[in-house]
């Protein structure tokens, strides 16, 4: 199924345009939290209602939606899906219809399976819209999104910059989404390290470069963007995490290899002492702290412009 039909919802970035990109991390900007100030609030979404629906766990995501919703004085409902009628076996779309009845008119959506997302936004058509809060391995775009934003701020000239993305490419949604937007803005090279066994088969098709040495990775790296590695995905491969850390986690000592002012980016939650050091989470370089901000500021500007002017949101042609 393509996405053609699912126009007015955030499915992906894969096939969102420069223009819309840009505009939107513009947008996210107005948003930003200013130490020592209030969070930016207004009443732009007063009178809609938005509803969390999260079929895997999140901290992040779930609380940033649902932040950035009430910042922008919208209702928000947040489904606690382990007590809800799903574990008596209501679908989704059931879920979602009784929503419906009650004005939802945004529903913010993470679940573990492919295709869900799209058979929502199929489902629901013009009547509210759908946001995708993080779908299987394949697309997190609102993550995609925060990350574009917090590289923006500290670099601004996309062509320009050598991003280097570590750890379990396979699995991650993240790596997804960051790898469609870095294209999108015109990244000038992309580099891709991790375990064979925790690389994507079809790697060789992305729009970059694997790299076999962790070291050549990361010289003169300007990005680092660190993936979260799943323990549970571990139990299969060879890599027990101390062996992770020496092969791939990055330590001060690795850090040095990139460029000086290279900034570290990691989605979380982190395992500190596998796929990163204390010292470099913590250190100077770490932009981590910075992405979760960033969060509610992009989730925002998604909500608001989903809601109030969704043919702003265009597709590449
Ligand atoms: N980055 C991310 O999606 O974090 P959560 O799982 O906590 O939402």
């Amino acid at each position: 199924m393509t996405h053609s039909d699912t126009t007015g919802h955030l499915l992906t970035l894969a096939d969102m345009d420069r223009a819309t990109l840009s505009s939107l991390l513009d947008q996210a900007e107005h948003y930003i939290l200013q130490t020592g100030k209030p969070a930016p609030r207004n009443n732009h979404l007063a009178g809609f209602t938005v509803a969390n629906l999260f079929y895997e766990p999140s901290t992040r995501t779930r609380a940033s939606f649902e932040l950035a919703a009430k910042r922008l004085g919208a209702d928000v409902l947040n489904l606690d899906v382990d007590t809800s009628s799903a574990v008596k076996g209501e679908t989704v779309l059931d879920t979602v219809d009784t929503l419906l009845a009650m004005g939802v008119n945004a529903f913010v959506v993470r679940h573990r399976d492919e295709g869900v997302l799209e058979l929502l936004a199929n489902h629901i058509g013009a009547r509210a819209v759908v946001i995708n809060a993080g779908e299987g391995t394949s697309n997190h775009p609102t993550q995609g999104l925060l990350d574009m934003l917090t590289i923006r701020q500290h670099k601004p000239d996309f062509a320009e910059l050598t991003v280097t993305i570590i750890g379990d490419i396979k699995h991650s949604r993240v790596a997804r989404s960051d790898v469609q937007a870095l294209h999108t803005l015109g990244v000038k090279a992309l580099r891709f390290a991790g375990p064979d066994n925790l690389l994507p088969t079809d790697i060789e098709n992305w729009p970059g470069e694997r790299n076999a040495d962790i070291d050549a990775a990361l010289k003169g790296a300007d990005v680092l963007m660190l993936l979260r590695i799943q323990k549970e995905r571990l139990v299969d491969t060879s890599l027990p995490f101390d062996d992770y850390f020496k092969a791939f986690g990055i330590s001060p000592a690795r850090l040095a290899l990139a460029a000086p002012d290279a900034i570290v980016l990691h989605p979380g939650p982190m395992n500190r002492g596998v796929e990163i050091d204390d010292a470099v989470a913590d250190g100077p370089q770490s932009v981590i702290r910075k992405q979760v901000a960033n969060g509610v500021a992009v989730r925002m500007a998604v909500l608001e412009t989903l809601l109030k002017k969704p043919q702003a949101i265009k597709r590449q042609d």
